[in-house]
């Protein structure tokens, strides 16, 4: 293991896409976490791990006066586990910085986000840090959303309503969408839908080229209707996206 500092050590390399993962969290960790920032917001997904493990690799000095806030189940147990102080957006409304995953990003930073069903809690930790960061592989990178992250974008909805919505979602001349469908659990124990950290459902709804176009006009039609909680369209929120690629190298938008 090669000491890349006094206080961080350089784990085990890796390669491909979970290389790319690292390099990509790694590189934002070390250009946006500084010992300045002390209240840090965690997202959720795969990348996020190699956040944690490069906050962590920044030692127990600088980390014993921060506080990290978590999107989900995942990130409180990476921050617990990390040896991080856990604390919640009721106690810190302001953060400093919150790092992310992404399911897709567009040029203009415009993301889908929600895959592992966080979205709403993820929202909320984005829009009140002072600084939105994104981090991914190299596949989310894309000039248009829906090319990448083909399975649509994660709604957030009220189980009492989710009927209605889907009906909504695949009349034409109502939400309109493509596809639309009631995110389901995958089967093993008893199957039904995917309940979100805050008891509601996700439906993931596919909309056309033309519509991708403009993410914030579905965002929008979407927000207005009744019964939706949250929808996995983050547009203009990031400060700056990191895509890891399998060479080494790490392209920011
Ligand atoms: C969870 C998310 C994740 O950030 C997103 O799915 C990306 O995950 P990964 O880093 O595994 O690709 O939005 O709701």
């Amino acid at each position: 293991m090669a000491s890349l500092s006094s206080n961080i050590v350089d784990p085990a390399p890796l390669s491909g896409i979970e290389g790319a993962k690292r390099l990509a969290a790694w590189t934002a960790v070390d250009r946006h976490i500084k010992p300045e920032h002390k209240i840090i917001g965690i997202g959720s997904g795969s990348t996020v791990p190699y956040v944690v493990e490069r906050i962590v690799a920044q030692g127990k000095e600088v980390n014993k006066d921060r506080v990290f806030l978590p999107t989900g189940f995942q990130s409180k147990e990476l921050i617990v586990k990390g040896g991080l102080t856990l604390a919640d957006i009721d106690q810190y409304t302001e953060l400093d910085v919150t790092i992310d995953g992404a399911d897709e990003v567009d040029p203009e930073l415009n993301c889908i986000k929600g895959g592992g069903a966080c979205q709403l809690r993820e929202k909320v930790l984005a829009e009140a840090a002072e600084t939105f960061i994104v981090v991914a592989d190299y596949r989310k990178n894309s000039h248009l959303l829906g090319t990448a992250w083909k399975q649509g974008v994660p709604i957030e909805v009220s189980p009492f309503a989710y009927a209605p919505l889907l009906n909504a979602l695949l009349s034409p001349n109502k939400l309109g969408a493509k596809s639309a469908k009631l995110r389901m659990s995958p089967s093993g124990g008893k199957a039904g839908p995917v309940v979100t950290d805050n008891g509601n459902f996700v439906i993931d709804a596919v909309f056309s080229e033309s519509e991708y176009k403009n993410p914030k006009e579905i965002l929008v039609k979407l927000k207005l209707v009744t019964g939706v909680v949250e929808v996995g369209l983050f547009c203009g929120m990031a400060k700056v996206a990191y895509f890891g690629n399998e060479d080494g190298s790490v392209t920011a938008l």
